[in-house]
């Protein structure tokens, strides 16, 4: 019997799969198929894929050509499966000719012509949402050339009210207004990177126009806005998501699911720390009204993995703030503290001072550390009592997360589009869960006025 083994991602399956799949059956008798993960292809750079493995494994089953389908996990993993298997023949289409060539040495090697005129990448590309940014920080640029590498999505407008930031290619190929009603004439959907203050009010009028949102964090500064917009955003079947990309990094979601699968024991403890003294604050950069004090910069990042750990209800939350001499309300350096029923935590942010940037989770069997920047994070420590039973973990993490960030949201749509709700959709793709973009508006919301919050004598 000859056995003949081909790999692929087969994301929304197409002609050109079909025909790639007949024709390596009929060079043998027995045909495997391997579907990549959805953490291999991530981790390979292939960033676009749309359907989940269980639906691509699924699409491939049903075409009746596969005898046996298996997971394709790791690089390399490719030698393994043609001894494991006692594969005759590897077969892939003529776009990686030469590059499995090394498999000579174990089986027979045949690229097969590819069809032409079709892709998953042209099909994901047919439905282009016309994408509006809303900002003027540089971060603005950084969003812009991670949007170009997302499949199906063209930044078309950019609403800023001070352009100083933004780089010229920008400026020069995109509509720049700062009328925000004239952006969202020209758009599907918003990504809101503006003064925090003014995140509700936009956020409100985007999902009123019918645009689907996503905001960095925090997307109103109370609960009850937040469960207005929400509440908006479902009643028009829009997606309206916070925008932290820490909780699209590899690592930082493996240390969730370590962590909640008892590797540490029960947590007793959550320190976050974020600081920066490059963030838009006087004297370094714009005015009061463009400028972002401590706890709108830092504070939803820093409470992200203490809601996501302890869940999103503390019993109590306690804010020391370092203010500004000259402005009062206008924070440099705050803490958070907040207690849960068995545990303590805390976030501190700075914008005005500088810290180690690292994140520790304390445990009673032992403890997570994430090295600074830990926001940005690809690697994270478990440490034990005995030394030898410490584990490191590594991930890449390409574009700091913000590509994977975009392609979730854009799933997010997607699964809308087919009938999902919001908060299921949200789960899915791992996205940040509604209560905790709640829990994160009520902090902010509570420091703003002047709730729980000691003023330090500067
Ligand atoms: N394939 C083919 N003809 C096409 C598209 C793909 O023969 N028009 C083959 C590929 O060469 C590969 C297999 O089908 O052997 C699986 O390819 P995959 O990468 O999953 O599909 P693509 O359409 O190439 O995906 P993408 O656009 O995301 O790269």
């Amino acid at each position: 019997m000859i056995k003949v083994i081909t790999y692929g991602t087969y994301d929304h399956l197409h002609q050109g799969h079909i025909r790639l799949l007949e024709r390596a059956r009929s060079l043998g008798d027995y045909l495997i198929v391997g579907v990549t993960s959805d953490d291999f292809d991530k981790q390979r750079g292939k960033i676009n894929v749309r359907q989940p493995l269980e639906e691509r494994i699924a699409a491939v089953r049903a075409t009746g050509l596969a005898d046996k389908i298996i997971i394709e996990e790791y690089e390399g993993q490719k030698i393994d499966d043609v001894k494991r298997y006692g594969v005759d023949i590897f077969t892939v289409g003529s776009d990686w000719v030469g590059r499995f060539d090394y498999l000579e040495e174990y089986c027979k090697v045949v690229y097969l012509e590819r069809t032409r005129g079709i892709s998953s990448t042209e099909i994901r590309s047919t439905v282009k949402f016309r994408c509006g940014l809303v900002g003027y920080t540089d971060y603005i640029n950084r969003v812009f050339t991670e949007c170009g590498l997302v499949d199906g999505l063209e930044v078309v407008a950019i609403c800023a009210n001070d352009t100083s930031l933004l780089e010229e290619d920008l400026l020069d190929s995109l509509l720049i207004t700062d009328d925000f009603d004239e952006m969202l004439g020209t758009v599907d959907v918003v990504y809101i990177h503006s003064h925090p203050d003014c995140h509700y009010d936009q956020v409100k009028r985007a999902l009123k126009a019918g645009k689907h949102v996503m905001c960095e964090a925090p997307v109103a500064k109370s609960a009850s806005e937040c469960d207005e917009l929400f509440a908006l955003a479902d009643e028009r079947c829009l997606v309206l998501m916070d925008s932290l990309r820490t909780a699209y990094s590899t690592a930082f979601a493996r240390m969730l699911l370590l962590v909640a699968g008892g590797c540490i024991g029960d947590v007793v403890s959550i320190d976050a720390t974020c600081t920066n003294l490059k963030t838009n604050r006087p004297p370094y950069s714009l005015s009061r009204e463009t400028a972002w004090s401590s706890m709108a910069a830092w504070a939803p990042t820093a409470l992200l993995p203490i809601f996501q750990i302890l869940g999103p209800k503390p019993k109590s939350v306690a804010i020391s703030s370092l203010c500004d001499p000259k402005d009062d309300a206008f924070d440099y350096f705050s803490r958070i503290s907040l207690e849960f029923p068995r545990a303590v935590a805390s976030a501190t942010v700075g914008t005005g001072a500088k810290s180690e940037g690292s994140l520790v989770v304390s445990g009673t069997k032992g403890y997570v550390y994430i090295p600074a920047p830990w926001w940005k994070t690809d690697y994270f420590e478990i440490r034990c009592e005995e030394p030898s039973n410490n584990r490191r973990f590594f991930y890449q993490l390409d574009g700091e997360g913000i590509r994977f960030e975009w392609v979730a949201f854009l799933r997010m749509i997607d699964s809308l589009g087919r009938g999902s709700d919001g908060e299921s959709a949200l789960r899915r793709e791992g996205g940040i869960g509604r209560e905790i973009t709640r829990a994160i508006c009520e902090v902010i919301g509570s420091f703003e006025r002047g709730a729980n919050v000691r003023y330090l004598e500067a």
